[in-house]
Order: structure tokens, then C-alpha cells, then sequence
């Protein structure tokens, strides 16, 4: 008889893409806890890893075959280290992906996750590869509630209220790494929401691909996710709300309606553009134009003139010439945006882009050269906005500590706009006093993406907690 082999006990997981992906780890971390499993403090003390990779553009999912590549040498070492590959790559490519990662010995799309623990042994009782990639359908769809323990949770959680998406635009995977869009039932958002606040969180950000397009409430008309915000909104003991992400063309006024009328909503609001021309606009059917767009921009200005706003541009996409690019550059600049993602087009697997024939005509080198151009010019528009709270006293959601360059103790967190704002401890106090609290701090500078300033004394603004 061969010899038992030990028993599979810790885990190592690392995380590629998104604010989904990184719910999914979260939920991997406690299926596997259930089952016995503790978190390895690397890859060379586990016995399970667990790569969650990420398939949007072409460099993210070379990601994920490099990081496998690099256990290589310690699986030959430890030859019962079981390598699982999991997320948007694993499900878009199913059997694909075990001829291409010879290292990978199971791959499970993100409908999986529940069953880890089930594939894991699968694995180890018949010792042959296989990919879990088999999705769920939408009627039989459950969201796996989080189920976190008092140490873990942080001053800010994730939340997802929906997953999927239904939109169909050209140069996108995520339809097709993720299916169809499912809303979470609001019981179960609420009831993760007030777990998640009992345990010490104080901010959550609600996630999904299209998050206006949530229907859980109500009828499915697309114009429930204001009514599910202010529910969430109602939970005692939440401090702030932020969601993430939304299609323009999903976005109500009801939403922008929203920023005004929910305290605990962040003044923040990230609203992918992807490009100021309308002409690409079409071609990669976003469903808006450059000026339907702009026309939210501002009707969200009228109601919260501070409101910090991001956005992502794809620069390079199929037939984009230099006056669409110019039409991105001057949306930019008109909008003045506090924050940007940028990215070169990236042809992707199973897009309509590729459908349509859109062929990836921009070469490299435009592309790289526009990306830089785009920066530049926003290096420059973020400084101006940062500039704007100097002098000003912002309300900080303290996070954690943060070092200081002449090693002095700091404290960082976020203002309702989403800037990262670093100050000193203040003199005879501990992080721990300050931290999960809503805090003043007076902004003395503005770095290239962050704030600088120093506490402004209990009390200050009027949504504060006077401090003890
Ligand atoms: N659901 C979100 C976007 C998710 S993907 C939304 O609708 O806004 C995040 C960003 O990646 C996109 O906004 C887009 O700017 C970028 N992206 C997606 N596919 C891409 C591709 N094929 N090439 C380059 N960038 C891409
Ligand atoms: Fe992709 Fe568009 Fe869906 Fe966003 S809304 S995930 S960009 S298809
Ligand atoms: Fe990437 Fe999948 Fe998120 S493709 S961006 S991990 S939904």
C-alpha cells in the first residue's frame, strides 16, 4: 500500500484583476477555512495555490501563465503542492488552459468557487488534470454569502450585488468570462452588509460590472439601484456607501439624485468614458454619445459640484484616428477628471469586436504614443484637482498606518472623494485609537496622486465623532 499522503492544509492564493476577483478570493479563503485550511504566508509553505486570474487585456491574462510558470522549480521540490488555476482566463479557456499551463493541475471558472474544496480532492483521489469551467444558469444562480471572521475584516469591505453583465460592448470579455448578469437578492446585500459592519467595517463599496443595471427590487426595469443604495444606506453603524461599476448608459438621474440626497454616499463616482469620440462611441457600442455623455457629467455637477470623479479611456481601439483621439484628449480637459485608468485597445477572445471585423488596426507604437499623451495631460489636470482641497479640511475614513519617509508614524485613509490622504499620528495617541474613525485633517500639500495633512482637532466638521 503507498503511503498516505499528508493531508492538504494551507493555502496560498494570488489574485490578478478586478475588485470581483478580489471578492472571489475572499469567499476562496473562507470555502477553503471551512474545510480546515489556513492562509500560507507564501507560496512555498502551502500546499494548495491558487492563481485567480484575470483575462480583460492580453497582459493580464501573460500574467497569470508567468506567475504559474514561476512555481515550476517548487513543485518539482514538493511534488504534493497542488497548482489550481481559477477566474476569468480559467473559464474563458476551460480544457485550453491545462494544454497551455502543463504546471496547472485543475482550472475552475468563478461559478466554482463554492466547490474548491470538492475539486481539490476530486484532484487528489483520481490524479488526473480537468477544468471546472461549467456555468451556473441564471435561474439557478446563488450568490455564496461572505462569511468573514472578527480579525479579517477591514475598515473598508467589497460587497457584490450583482454578477455578469448584459451589455455587449465590442471590445469587452467579461460577458463572456462571466455570463449572464444575476442581481443578488437586497436581503442578502443588506444582511452581508450588516455582517460585514458588525465585524468592524465602516465603508462598503458595492460591486458589479454594470451596478445601474441592478433589478433585484422591484421591477426589472434598471432603475432599482438608487432604492437598493438608500437601503444600504440605512444600516447602522455604516459610516460611507461607494459602488463601482457604471455603464453611462445604465446611469438615471435618479442615481446622480442619489449623490445629493444619501449622506453616507461618497462625493466620488467612477464613470468609464472610453473614448470623446462618438464615432468610436459607436464602434464600440457603448450605447451613448460624447455628448449624452457630457450632459451627466454636468447634471451631476449641478447637483454635487465637488464630486470627485474617474473614468477609463482606451486609446488605439480598431479605425481610431487622430481626430477621435483629439475628441478624447478635449473630453478630457473639459471634464477635468480627478483620476484616470488608461489602456492600449487589446484584442480579446470571443469579443464582438472581432465579430464585426474590427481589426486591430492602430499599430503598437500610436497606441503607446497616445497612452502617453493622454497621462501627460492628466498628470497635470489630477494636480490641479488635488490642489483644490489645500488649505481646506477634508472628513478621513482612517484605514491604517502609513510610514512616513524620516520614519515618523502616519495614518492614511480616504477622503468622501477618494483621495488617499497621509498624516502624523497625533503626539501620545496609537493607530489604534484613530483607526475605522471618521477624522478632519486640514490638507497642507497635494503629491502626484495623494494628500498630505495633519489632524485638525475633535470635532471639527459636523459629521465627526468627537473624539474622547
Ligand atoms: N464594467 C466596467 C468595465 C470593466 S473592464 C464598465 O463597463 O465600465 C475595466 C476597463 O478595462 C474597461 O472600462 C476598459 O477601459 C478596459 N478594457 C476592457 N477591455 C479592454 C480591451 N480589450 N482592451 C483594452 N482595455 C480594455
Ligand atoms: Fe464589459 Fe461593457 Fe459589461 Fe463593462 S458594461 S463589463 S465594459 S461589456
Ligand atoms: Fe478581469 Fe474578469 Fe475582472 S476579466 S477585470 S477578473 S471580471
Amino acid at each position: 500500500m503507498e503511503p498516505a499522503e499528508p493531508a492538504i492544509k494551507r493555502v496560498y492564493i494570488q489574485n490578478f484583476g478586478c475588485q470581483m476577483n478580489e471578492y472571489d478570493v475572499e469567499r476562496m479563503v473562507e470555502v477553503l477555512r471551512a474545510k480546515g485550511f489556513e492562509s500560507a504566508p507564501s507560496a512555498e509553505d502551502a500546499d494548495l495555490i491558487v492563481l485567480n486570474s484575470c483575462s480583460i487585456r492580453e497582459k493580464s491574462e501573460h500574467k497569470v501563465a508567468s506567475a504559474a510558470g514561476r512555481y515550476k522549480e517548487l513543485k518539482e521540490r514538493k511534488p504534493g503542492l497542488v497548482l489550481a488555476v481559477g477566474g476569468c482566463v480559467a473559464q474563458q479557456e476551460g480544457d485550453r488552459l491545462l494544454r497551455r499551463l502543463p504546471l496547472a493541475d485543475f482550472t475552475f471558472g468563478p461559478d466554482h468557487i463554492p466547490a474548491i474544496p470538492t475539486l481539490l480532492e476530486k484532484f487528489r483521489g483520481e490524479r488526473r488534470r480537468f477544468a471546472a469551467t461549467d456555468v451556473i444558469d441564471v435561474e439557478d444562480y446563488r450568490f455564496l454569502d461572505a462569511d468573514p471572521r472578527p480579525g479579517d475584516v477591514k475598515v473598508t469591505a467589497l460587497v457584490t450585488i450583482q454578477k455578469g453583465c448584459d451589455n455587449h460592448c465590442a471590445f469587452c470579455v467579461v460577458p463572456a468570462t462571466r455570463g449572464r448578469e444575476v442581481s443578488r437578492p437586497a436581503g442578502e446585500v443588506i444582511a452581508e452588509v450588516e455582517r460585514f459592519v458588525a465585524l468592524g467595517a465602516r465603508e462598503v463599496t458595492l460591486i458589479g460590472q454594470n451596478v445601474n443595471s441592478y433589478h433585484a427590487i422591484g421591477t426589472p426595469d434598471g432603475d432599482d439601484f438608487a432604492e437598493l443604495l438608500a437601503r444600504v444606506c440605512r444600516v447602522d453603524g455604516l459610516e460611507r456607501v461607494r459602488f463601482t461599476t457604471s455603464h453611462p448608459h445604465d446611469f438615471t438621474r435618479k442615481v446622480a439624485e442619489a449623490f445629493r440626497d444619501l449622506p453616507k454616499l461618497c462625493s466620488y463616482l467612477h464613470l468609464p468614458v472610453q473614448s470623446g469620440s462618438s464615432r468610436t462611441l459607436k464602434r464600440m457600442v457603448r450605447d451613448y454619445t460624447r455628448e449624452e455623455y457630457l450632459a451627466q457629467i454636468d447634471y451631476l455637477r449641478a447637483l454635487v459640484p465637488d464630486i470627485s470623479l474617474s473614468t477609463d479611456i482606451i486609446v488605439g481601439y480598431p479605425g481610431e484616428t487622430d481626430a477621435d483621439f483629439a475628441e478624447t484628449l478635449s473630453l478630457l480637459e473639459r471634464v477635468e477628471y480627478d483620476f484616470i485608468y488608461s489602456f492600449g485597445y487589446s484584442p480579446r477572445p470571443d469579443t464582438p469586436a472581432l465579430k464585426l471585423k474590427l481589426c486591430d488596426d492602430v499599430p503598437e507604437s500610436v497606441k503607446d504614443e497616445r497612452l502617453q499623451i493622454v497621462q501627460e495631460l492628466q498628470r497635470g489636470i489630477t494636480e490641479r484637482r488635488l490642489g483644490r482641497f489645500i488649505g481646506r479640511e477634508v472628513e478621513v475614513l482612517v484605514e491604517g498606518e502609513s510610514r512616513r519617509n524620516d520614519g515618523a508614524q502616519a495614518l492614511c485613509g480616504r477622503a468622501r472623494g477618494n483621495e488617499m490622504v497621509n498624516f502624523p499620528l497625533p503626539a501620545g495617541r496609537a493607530p489604534r485609537d484613530f483607526i475605522g474613525r471618521l477624522l478632519p485633517v486640514r490638507v497642507t500639500a497635494a503629491r502626484s496622486h495623494t494628500l498630505v495633512g495633519e489632524f485638525a482637532g475633535a470635532g471639527a466638521t459636523k459629521r465627526l465623532p468627537v473624539l474622547a
